[in-house]
């Protein structure tokens, strides 16, 4: 391009984090309990008891996000800590506590975007069956409507759930280590399916109670590359790009499977079965925006129909599940990987951004991306994450060209605001823009200090993205 198109006015320049991985106060004030608060700390994995005390700190956090200059926040509320047993009465207090940080955000005008489900499913529910038994789909249904009347005012940008692709793919995002054996495929396929017409539920609700508010589901979204131009790698990478991916937005934006998709869940013996009435309530619903998470491309070849060639090897590039007949994970040598092994592929969300764009044509808030990394608060009391810097300005660059290719791109979260509790790699993987005192086992001062990146990203917004 001669002419980058800039960044629209208003662009929801934002942060992201979730319930669970800053709040602590696990048991405070009539919390319910969550699966995560199943999670017992193998070695170096920290549990989420008091995470980055977030509860305990929130009129400060918000400050800091108003001194950073942030549009947007993306936070998830917690179910189990406003519905302390998922489905009965409300806690006062757990609901008191999101007063709180709304009213702060809007006070510093800053937009809240509320996640309604962030992997946080309250214990009561699980203990009843968990998403398999649709009496969690009206569970959901009267705590959406409580947060929606509570909170509608205030909030106008929700999100249904966050990542239910990875719920099915990475059963262990929700189910903690400690419960040992993971739901059978079957049980997460009909999972899901009971989520889909969950969030169908809320999205009705919302457009009814507040007919002036946004909803959309929040997927991981990514594109998937064939390893070479082979045919047979572009059916594997179409195949894995549709079930992964496509199927969780067909089902919310056409109100339908996706079929490659669904043909695989037959050919399985994972198909879901559908209640009465369940088709009809997911072509009703329409979502009015996009969340996507975006962290990295994969890459795919064929995989032989006997299963021998798709176990993940030692060296492998990424840490994917082959699946026979369908896809197995090949190296890509134009990519590196981060510490952690998650590949680095700024490209790969320009081309994220215009599938889903061209496919959906709807508007699109980028909910997550940004680097884990082992940060070091050094002996001059800062933090020098140039390699974040790095990492979100390559990616930011991007935006902007999927913008000007035309995306329509709302606004963009990084992932994180401040330091969290990874989903399974403890307090020292880090991704915030704010520094959180606090090691694996050691609690110490809590205090936030703003790394190099929290100055830089406050200097991108300030110029609206001119200045990158
Ligand atoms: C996303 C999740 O998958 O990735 C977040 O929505 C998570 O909850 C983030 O923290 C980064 O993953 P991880 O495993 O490094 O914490």
């Amino acid at each position: 391009y001669k002419d980058l198109k800039p960044f629209p006015e208003g662009f929801l320049w934002g942060a992201s984090t979730s319930a669970y991985q800053v709040e602590g106060a696990w048991d405070e004030d009539g919390k319910g309990m969550s699966l995560q608060d199943l999670h017992e700390p193998p070695a170096g994995v920290t549990d989420f008891k008091v995470a980055s005390d977030h509860y305990h700190h929130v009129e400060e956090d918000v400050a800091l996000m108003a001194e950073l200059g942030l549009k947007a926040y993306r936070f998830s509320i917690s179910w189990s800590r406003v519905v302390p047993d998922g489905f009965g009465e409300p806690n006062e207090a757990g609901l008191a506590f999101y007063d709180r940080l709304i009213d702060a955000l809007v006070a510093h005008g800053i937009t809240p975007v509320a996640t309604m489900f962030h992997f946080d499913l309250p214990l009561a529910v699980h203990e009843r069956g968990g998403w398999a038994n649709r009496e969690s789909i009206d569970a959901f249904e009267r705590y959406a409507r409580l947060i929606f009347a509570r909170y509608g005012d205030r909030v106008k940008h929700w999100l249904t759930i966050n990542e239910q692709n990875v719920m099915v793919i990475h059963p262990n995002a929700m189910y903690p280590a400690a419960m040992g054996v993971l739901p059978e495929k079957r049980d997460l396929y009909q999972q899901s399916h009971n989520m889909f017409v969950a969030s169908a539920k809320a999205t009705l609700l919302l457009h009814q109670m507040w007919p002036d508010a946004k909803i959309g589901p929040a997927p991981n979204i990514t594109a998937i590359y064939p390893a070479t131009c082979d045919p047979a790698d572009v059916v594997a990478a179409d195949n894995w790009e549709s079930i992964r991916c496509w199927n969780y937005l067909d089902v919310a934006c056409f109100g339908r499977y996706n079929p490659i998709a669904w043909a695989y869940m037959v050919e399985k013996g994972v198909a879901p079965e559908f209640a009465p009435g369940d088709a009809e309530l997911l072509a009703a619903a329409k979502p009015d925006y996009l969340g996507v998470n975006y962290y990295a491309t994969a890459t795919v070849a064929a995989a032989r129909n006997d299963g021998t060639d798709c176990a993940p090897r030692a060296g492998d590039q990424q840490v994917m599940l082959g699946e026979e007949g369908v896809y197995r994970s090949a190296t890509n040598e134009h990519l590196t990987a981060t510490e952690y092994g998650w590949i680095i592929d700024p490209v790969g969300m320009r081309t994220t951004l215009r599938r889903v764009a061209s496919r959906y044509g709807l508007p699109i808030l980028i909910t997550e991306n940004g680097l884990g990394a082992r940060d070091e608060l050094t002996a001059d009391g800062h933090v020098h994450d140039p390699y974040r810097i790095d990492y979100l300005r390559r990616h930011f660059e991007q935006a902007q060209l999927a913008l000007t290719d035309g995306v329509d791109l709302i606004g963009y979260c990084p992932w994180s605001f401040m330091d969290l509790v990874s989903t399974h790699q403890g307090y020292g993987k880090r991704y915030g823009f704010v520094y959180v005192d606090r090691g694996e086992d050691d609690i110490r001062s809590l205090a936030r200090i703003p790394k190099d990146s929290f100055a830089w990203y406050r200097h991108v917004i300030e110029t609206n993205g001119a200045e990158l």
